[in-house]
């Protein structure tokens, strides 16, 4: 691997854990102002101490974050869809790479969208991405999107996602947890990440998924709402931390929780 892409990898997987959490805010690419990212800034801002790194689009990051930020930045680079579009899965890249570079960011993330109607185009997209990471030293990272169909989110077909993702020459992927993820990590010689998905009913919920996704071979979260949509988001991404960099229990992680709620 290229000294630059080195740096960069290294900046967000931890070399003293092997391990990540990542703050993903980039949800009003489709989905517009969604509950607590209305004022970006107010919710991105107490929590940038926390994440090891955090997924945004440029608009984000030009108009909300300040420029003088440690917090390394996952530049999500694929878009033109929306929730209420024809197709979620017809995204292409919005963002090139020399905006990239100049936005000074760690990696660049986009979505595909196996088994939709826009495969081969978002496959695509990833490998001209990949293309262009190679030449300048960003690495890619690969989000394997499931749209409107929540159920796709099984081993078999993340598993397929994964694999591919990481044959078209992604560095690493951010992919849904399910049962039997170890199946999902084992197939797939890259770093693998886990959204969190829509907010769990309990705090003690979102423990045991990145608790289960961390035994089960994930380096870490690319976690959104379920941190910041929570009523105590700094007791719940220290907690998240707890669990992904020191392998706290999902009980021991409540613990804590509950005791820096209280602060
Ligand atoms: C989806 O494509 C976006 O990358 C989201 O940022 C992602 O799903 C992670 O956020 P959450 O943990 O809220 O699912």
């Amino acid at each position: 691997m290229d000294w630059g892409m080195k740096n960069r990898m290294t900046k967000l997987i931890k070399s003293e854990t092997g391990r990540a959490v990542w703050l993903a805010v980039d949800h009003g690419y489709f989905l517009g102002p969604i509950s607590k990212l209305e004022k970006p800034k107010k919710t991105i801002d107490p929590l940038l101490p926390y994440a090891d790194a955090i997924m945004l689009t440029r608009g984000v990051l030009r108009n909300c974050i300040d420029a003088n930020i440690d917090t390394p930045i996952i530049l999500r680079v694929s878009g033109g869809n929306s929730i209420v579009g024809k197709a979620l899965s017809n995204e292409g890249i919005t963002t090139c790479m020399e905006e990239a570079i100049r936005l000074n960011v760690c990696a660049v993330a986009l979505s595909v969208y196996i088994g939709s109607e826009h495969e081969h185009q978002t496959l695509i997209n990833l490998s001209k991405l990949v293309d262009e990471g190679q030449r300048y030293g960003i690495p890619v990272l690969a989000v394997t999107a499931v749209g409107k169909e929540l159920e796709k989110r099984d081993a078999r077909y993340l598993a397929l996602c994964c694999r591919i993702c990481a044959e078209l020459g992604a560095q690493m992927i951010k992919t849904y947890y399910c049962k039997d993820f170890k199946k999902v990590t084992d197939g797939c010689p890259i770093p693998v990440v886990i959204a969190g998905g829509p907010k769990l009913n309990t705090d003690e919920d979102a423990f045991k998924l990145a608790y289960d996704a961390i035994q089960q071979g994930a380096v870490g979260v690319d976690m959104g709402r379920n941190i910041w949509q929570s009523k105590f988001p700094i007791a719940k991404i220290k907690a998240v931390r707890a669990v992904v960099h020191k392998n706290a229990s999902v009980k021991k992680a409540c613990i804590l929780f509950n005791n820096l709620k209280k602060k």
